[in-house]
């Protein structure tokens, strides 16, 4: 009894002794989803050198480097429980499925959940999620993808299939039609739809276009009717007339001929050139053959014709051009000679100076004067008369006129030998003396003895 009782005091004792005292331990602390063997459940303080099987909970395993056991030396369990660690299980690859796939939703590992997706036109038979048990495996069973089916072809007014009819069709299968006699076959085509449905836009009816009614223009290809289904007709319009849409083909359809011709008046565009001056025909609107006349405003030229047509294509024989004037063009050749302005370009306001041989008289105006126009203000003067006789040819007689004082039907004939300048002196009629060594002079018959030195 004293024994017991003794016993039963260190018993006490032992209890009441903290975890740490030295030779044993205390229940170990085990990391998340970590667990000692259950034979050590019940277990509360544990003797020196006792070993102990830790384990992962169902779904999880140790990690490469966790120990397999703990021994308590010391005190203490060694190696620490800490290092036991746990990670989840993952699942193998759970398998094809024939026309879908499986949707990872987050990872293969323990407790993840993968989703089977049929393709467009399957369904899914069997379950659609599977699970990653602790197994290692995927729940339940692999699911099916089963292709749509549908029924027998919807009827078609005044048409049949072209092949004979089945019980059923899959997803995507198509039926073709044919009309009966004078139908014509529209629409799209008829073909099996992933909601099991037939797609069906296909018409067998009648298309009956009437005559066209195209005001201003007449038919030019294709019969008088009845019209059926594309046929195709063509018009001109008439003069003075086009087609508003570069096109003059219309085709009969099932809502009517398309597109719908139209002819309308040929007019021209509006003006738009600038310092121009309308003359004639500036109101509007203007038709096929309608006549413009223009001028520039002052300082401008005119480049091309002053009078424009509005022609069949709705254009304008020309495009009025005023351009700004900063030069006169080139003067037309003549054979008074400049000896004042030299050669172009001219400018407004450049002055030209001609003059002609003392013996010849000037026709026209010595001066001329670039306008702001673009035009010289006259045509360049020329020389009258046959050249003159310091131009001729050794031993021809020429005929000239003597400067200024040509009128009543006078003429003074003279000849001249070019270079050594013999001259002689002759009136009409009279024979010219070959050997005078006087200068070149006009003898004016009517005037006796004027004369002028060329
Ligand atoms: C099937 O789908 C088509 C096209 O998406 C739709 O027009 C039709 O109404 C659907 N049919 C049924 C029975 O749901
Ligand atoms: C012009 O013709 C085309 C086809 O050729 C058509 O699509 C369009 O609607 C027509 N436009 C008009 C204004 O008629
Ligand atoms: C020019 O000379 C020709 C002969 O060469 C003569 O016939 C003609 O009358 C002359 N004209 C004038 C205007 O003198
Ligand atoms: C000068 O030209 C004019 C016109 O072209 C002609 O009539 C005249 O005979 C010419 N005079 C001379 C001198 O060449």
């Amino acid at each position: 009894m004293q024994v017991t009782k003794t016993f039963m005091g260190s018993l006490w004792i032992f209890l009441l002794i903290p975890a740490d005292v030295e030779g044993q331990c205390t229940k170990p602390t085990m990391t998340e989803n970590a667990v000692i063997h259950e034979d050590y459940i019940l277990t509360e303080i544990f003797d020196e050198k006792s070993t102990i099987k830790v384990k992962c909970h169902p779904g999880y395993e140790p990690t490469s480097t966790s120990p397999r056991r703990l021994t308590c030396e010391n005190g203490q369990w060694i190696p620490r429980p800490e290092k036991f660690t746990c990670q989840k299980k993952t699942c193998g690859n759970p398998g094809d499925i024939e026309n879908g796939i499986y949707n990872y939703l987050n990872g293969n590992e323990f407790g993840d959940t993968i989703k089977a997706v049929c393709k467009t036109g399957y369904y899914i038979l069997g379950s659609e999620t599977r699970v990653c048990m602790a197994n290692r495996e995927w729940d339940g069973q692999p699911p099916v993808c089963e292709v749509v089916k549908c029924g027998p072809p919807p009827d078609v007014p005044n048409g049949q299939t072209r092949l004979p009819l089945e019980e059923e069709y899959d997803y995507g299968q198509v039926v073709q039609y044919v009309c009966a006699d004078g139908y014509t076959l529209l629409g799209g085509t008829v073909h099996c739809l992933q909601n099991g449905s037939w797609s069906s836009t296909l018409r067998c009816i009648v298309v009956d276009c009437k005559r066209p009614d195209i005001a201003n223009a007449r038919r030019i290809e294709g019969g008088s009717g009845p019209y059926r289904y594309r046929d195709t007709l063509r018009y001109e319009c008439n003069v003075g007339y086009r087609m508003t849409n570069n096109t003059d083909r219309t085709v009969c359809l099932e809502m009517g001929w398309s597109p719908t011709l139209v002819c309308e008046e040929v007019k021209c565009p509006s003006l738009k050139s600038t310092n121009v001056i309308i003359t004639e025909g500036g109101v509007g609107p203007y038709r096929h053959g309608s006549v413009v006349r223009y001028q520039c405003q002052t300082g401008h030229a005119l480049v091309g014709d002053s009078q424009l047509k509005c022609g069949l294509d709705g254009q304008w024989s020309s495009d009025p051009v005023c351009l700004k004037v900063t030069e006169c063009r080139q003067l037309s050749h003549t054979n008074a000679s400049i000896i004042k302005g030299g050669d172009g370009p001219y400018k407004v306001n450049d002055v030209l100076e001609y003059k002609c041989p003392a013996e010849n008289k000037m026709i026209g105006n010595p001066e001329l004067k670039c306008q702001s126009d673009g035009r010289w203000s006259s045509d360049p003067p020329y020389c009258e008369g046959n050249s003159s006789g310091w131009e001729t040819t050794l031993g021809v007689c020429a005929t000239v006129f003597c400067g200024g004082v040509v009128g009543g039907g006078a003429g003074a004939y003279w000849w001249n030998k070019k270079n050594s300048r013999k001259t002689a002196s002759a009136v009409e009629g009279e024979d010219i003396n070959l050997n005078s060594d006087r200068d070149p002079e006009c003898v004016i018959q009517s005037s006796g003895t004027q004369t002028q030195t060329a």
